[in-house]
C-alpha cells in the first residue's frame, strides 16, 4: 500500500497542516511535507477529525440480511466518517455466545470498511432471565468489552447488579437500554400533549428516568461501569449529572435524531419518525444539547437501526421502531451543535471519537492525530450542503428521517489505518 499525503487539512478545526500516512500510522505532521510516490489528497478547507467511533450500530447480521449486512452497514459507516462501530447484539441468533460475536467480528474484518467491535448480549436470548456467558465473549477473538440487551431493558435489578459486578474482571461495561417495561406497555410515542391529541399510547419520560436512577445507584454500589444508551429526556440529563457529581462510573450517549427532531413529527403519522426511545419535546432537545455541550452526556452514538420496507412502511402502530443514521450523523451533529455554536470541531472529535473509544475500547481508535498513532481519520467539508437521498446511500434500508432535507457538512474521505475507505465522498 502506498503512502498517502494529505495536504492542508485543518487539524480538528485548527490551522492547516499536512499529514503523511504511511505503514498504517500517522508518520509525519507538519507544513510543506513531501514524499516521493505518495498519493496526494488535497484537503484545502477540509477539517481532519480522528476516525469516528460509534458505540451503537445495528448491523442486523446474522438474521436480517434483508435490512442490513455487515458489508453494507460498515460501508455506510465509512461514508459517515466512522472507522469503528460497535455492533448491537439483537441479531437472530442473538449475539450471546463467543461463536456469534466471533462470526460478526470476522465478517467485519472481511468487509474491511471499518473495524467492527461486537457487543455481547447481557442475557441469554435477550430474555432478561439468565446471564449470558460474558466471560467467554470477552475472551473470544472478538474481545467483547461492551455488553447490552439493547432493544430491551435489563429490567431485573438483581441481574443488572450481577452483570455490572461480573464485567469488572475484564474492564467491561454494561450499556443499558433504559425502558421500564411495565410503564411502556403498548407505547407508541412520547407521552405528552401530542400523544393525547393523536390518540397514541404514550411512552413517559419517567420510564427512562426510573431505570437510569436505579442503575446509577447500582453502579455506585458495586463500583462498576454503567453506560446509558440513547438518553432522550431532560430529566435523564439531570440524573446523569447527579451520578457524575457522586463520582460514579457512569457514561451516557445521545443520538443525532434526539438532538434535532421532536415529537411534533408524529402528527404526520409517518412511521419513519417512530423510534425507541421516542422523539421527545423541544425542552428535552434543548436539555440534551446542553448536556452534550457541558459533558454531562459523554458522546454521540447513532443507534443506526435499518429496517426492511415491509417492517417500516405500514401504519404507525405496526411499524418497527428505528432510523438509519450512520451516513447522516456528523451532518446532523453539525446542524444541531456546531452551527448553533454549542460545539467546536475539536469538541465534536471528543464526543464522536475520543470519548466513545474510551468507553468501548476498540483497539487503536479514538487516538489523537499525532505522529506514531494509527492513521484512522476522516476529512470533512464544513461548508458543504447536501441533500439526503436514501436511494443513494450504502445502507440497505431506506428509513432515514432526513429524506430530501439539505444538511450541512459532508464527509469527503475516510482512512482506516492509512488506507482510504472513502475518497471524494464515494467508497474508495
Ligand atoms: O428504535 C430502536 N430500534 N430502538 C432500539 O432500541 C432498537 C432498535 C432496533 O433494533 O431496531
Ligand atoms: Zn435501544
Amino acid at each position: 500500500m502506498s503512502a498517502v499525503l494529505v495536504k492542508g487539512a485543518r487539524l480538528v478545526g485548527g490551522d492547516p497542516v499536512d499529514l503523511l500516512l504511511d505503514d498504517g500510522v500517522v508518520a509525519e505532521v507538519g507544513l510543506g511535507l513531501s514524499r516521493a510516490g505518495a498519493e496526494i489528497v488535497s484537503a484545502d478547507g477540509l477539517v481532519a477529525l480522528p476516525g469516528l467511533v460509534d458505540l451503537h450500530t445495528h448491523l442486523r447480521e446474522p438474521g436480517r440480511e434483508d435490512a442490513e449486512t455487515v458489508e453494507t452497514g460498515t460501508a455506510a459507516a465509512a461514508l459517515g466518517g466512522f472507522t469503528a462501530v460497535h455492533a448491537m447484539a439483537n441479531t437472530d441468533p442473538v449475539a450471546d455466545t463467543a461463536g456469534v460475536v466471533e462470526q460478526v467480528w470476522r465478517l467485519g474484518v472481511q468487509a474491511g470498511h471499518c473495524d467492527v467491535a461486537p457487543v455481547g448480549a447481557v442475557t441469554v436470548g435477550l430474555r432478561g432471565e439468565q446471564m449470558a456467558e460474558l466471560g467467554s465473549m470477552a475472551d473470544s477473538a472478538a474481545r467483547v468489552r461492551v455488553f447490552s440487551d439493547d432493544g430491551k431493558c435489563v429490567s431485573d435489578a438483581s441481574l443488572m447488579r450481577r452483570a455490572m459486578e461480573y464485567v469488572k474482571a475484564f474492564d467491561g461495561v454494561i450499556a443499558q437500554h433504559a425502558q421500564e417495561p411495565r410503564l411502556t406497555e403498548g407505547a407508541q410515542m412520547n407521552e405528552g400533549i401530542n400523544s393525547s391529541k393523536l390518540g397514541l399510547t404514550g411512552w413517559p419520560a419517567v420510564a427512562e428516568e426510573a431505570i437510569i436512577a436505579r442503575d446509577c445507584i447500582l453502579a455506585g454500589h458495586v463500583g462498576g461501569r454503567l453506560h446509558v444508551c440513547h438518553v432522550s429526556t431532560a430529566g435523564s440529563v439531570e440524573l446523569i449529572r447527579w451520578a457524575k457529581d457522586k463520582g460514579w462510573d457512569v457514561t451516557a450517549e445521545v443520538t443525532p435524531h434526539h438532538l434535532l427532531l421532536t415529537d411534533d413529527l408524529a402528527a404526520t403519522y409517518d412511521p419513519v419518525y417512530k423510534v425507541n426511545p421516542p422523539l421527545r419535546t423541544q425542552t428535552d432537545v434543548d436539555a440534551l444539547r446542553q448536556g452534550l455541550a457541558d459533558g454531562t452526556i459523554d458522546c454521540v452514538a447513532t443507534d443506526h437501526a435499518p429496517h426492511a420496507l415491509e417492517d417500516k412502511e405500514s401504519e404507525w402502530g405496526a411499524a418497527s421502531p428505528g432510523m438509519t443514521g450512520l451516513e447522516t450523523a456528523l451532518s446532523v451533529v453539525a446542524k444541531a451543535m456546531v452551527e448553533t455554536g454549542q460545539l467546536t470541531w475539536r469538541q465534536v472529535a471528543e464526543r464522536m471519537s475520543h470519548t466513545p473509544a474510551r468507553i468501548g475500547r476498540p483497539d487503536g481508535h479514538g487516538r489523537p492525530l499525532e505522529v506514531g498513532q494509527p492513521a484512522n481519520l476522516c476529512l470533512v467539508d464544513p461548508r458543504a450542503q447536501w441533500t439526503v437521498d436514501a436511494r443513494a446511500m450504502a445502507t440497505r434500508s431506506r428509513n432515514t428521517p432526513y429524506q430530501g432535507d439539505t444538511l450541512p457538512a459532508r464527509v469527503v474521505a475516510t482512512f482506516l489505518r492509512g488506507r482510504p475507505t472513502v475518497l471524494d465522498g464515494k467508497p474508495a
